[in-house]
């Protein structure tokens, strides 16, 4: 890290006086550096300005995934779900961040039952009665990136897929009370590992979550199966998803060969994933998208 004088502008681009600004939050940065922590890189820290346009492109992912809550239903193609995340998106001005993404073919991810996650939009896919799917929507808005995702069931469905994607949405307010400056992704990654497995499924180990804001992936990695006091050190500024996906059976997962995309659970069984954005602040946390 390059010393920054007391007057100079601080190094977040904030305008302010370095005294003013990040100067004791990078004394408290060298404690936890000297005592081991991996700290975060000061690229992935956020100043009020970029926070304001991710919380702008927040906006637009939450009205979106809120356009296919009021339509989703039985009968519909993923093909359809990926038509109105388009025109949605752009509607607003806004651009989806997974169109041509490495190579992704579509504007949004569509995954059903044991899907896992990015499972591309299909005319072939039609939905029905007692599937359940997961959205995820992300956005791109003057260049800031934002991402959620949501599980939807199809009429009626079963008593254990209901509690699959209710249990899997409680585990993101479990993870969520762990969100706070100074301390440690793993205190959340394992508040969602212990309520998962308390409730009899499994965590998917090899995806995670990421940071996000001026890139769709920016560091950390975020993982759902880490340990308290582990992982990188959370800190005002840092922006990142919260995005376990629980499975009933194993946590064994793989990549489908044919379209490189889509992964699945390896027994077949049912596996659900909600997903937020959360902004850390200087007393907790604020939710960007859900
Ligand atoms: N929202 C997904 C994620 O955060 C997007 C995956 S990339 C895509 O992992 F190309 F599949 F969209
Ligand atoms: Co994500």
């Amino acid at each position: 890290m390059e010393k920054t004088g007391r007057n100079d502008p601080c190094w977040c681009g904030s305008g302010k006086k370095y005294k003013k600004c990040h100067n004791d939050f990078d004394e408290k940065i060298h404690a936890f550096q000297l005592k081991g922590a991996i700290v975060p890189p000061r690229k992935i820290i956020k100043n009020p300005v970029q926070i304001e346009g991710i919380r702008e492109s927040g906006k637009i992912n939450i009205a979106v995934l809120d356009y296919v809550a009021e339509h989703i239903k039985e009968g519909i193609t993923t093909e359809e779900i990926d038509r109105w995340v388009y025109e949605q998106t752009t509607r607003y001005h806004a651009i989806p961040a997974p169109l041509n993404y490495q190579g992704f073919p579509k504007s949004v991810c569509t995954s059903v039952n044991d899907q896992v996650c990015h499972g591309i939009p299909s005319a072939d896919v039609v939905l029905k009665e007692g599937d359940i799917i997961n959205v995820d929507v992300s956005t791109i808005l003057n260049g800031y990136f934002s991402d959620s995702s949501r599980m939807f069931c199809i009429g009626q469905v079963s008593e254990e897929k209901k509690r699959l994607v209710q249990k899997t949405k409680e585990s993101i307010s479990v993870g969520l009370k762990q969100v706070k400056p100074w301390g440690f992704l793993g205190d959340m990654g394992q508040a969602i590992h212990d309520f998962a497995t308390e409730n009899g499924y499994t965590v998917v180990r090899q995806i995670g979550g990421h940071g996000i804001g001026l890139e769709f992936h920016e560091e950390p990695w975020v993982s759902y199966v880490s340990e308290r006091g582990t992982e990188m050190l959370m800190v005002p500024g840092m922006v990142f998803t919260i995005e376990p996906m629980i499975n009933m059976g194993s946590d064994e997962v793989f990549v489908d060969d044919a379209d490189g995309w889509t992964v699945y659970t390896e027994d077949e069984q049912p596996s659900a994933q909600w997903e937020i954005q959360v902004l850390v602040t200087d007393n907790g946390y604020e939710i960007l998208a859900y």
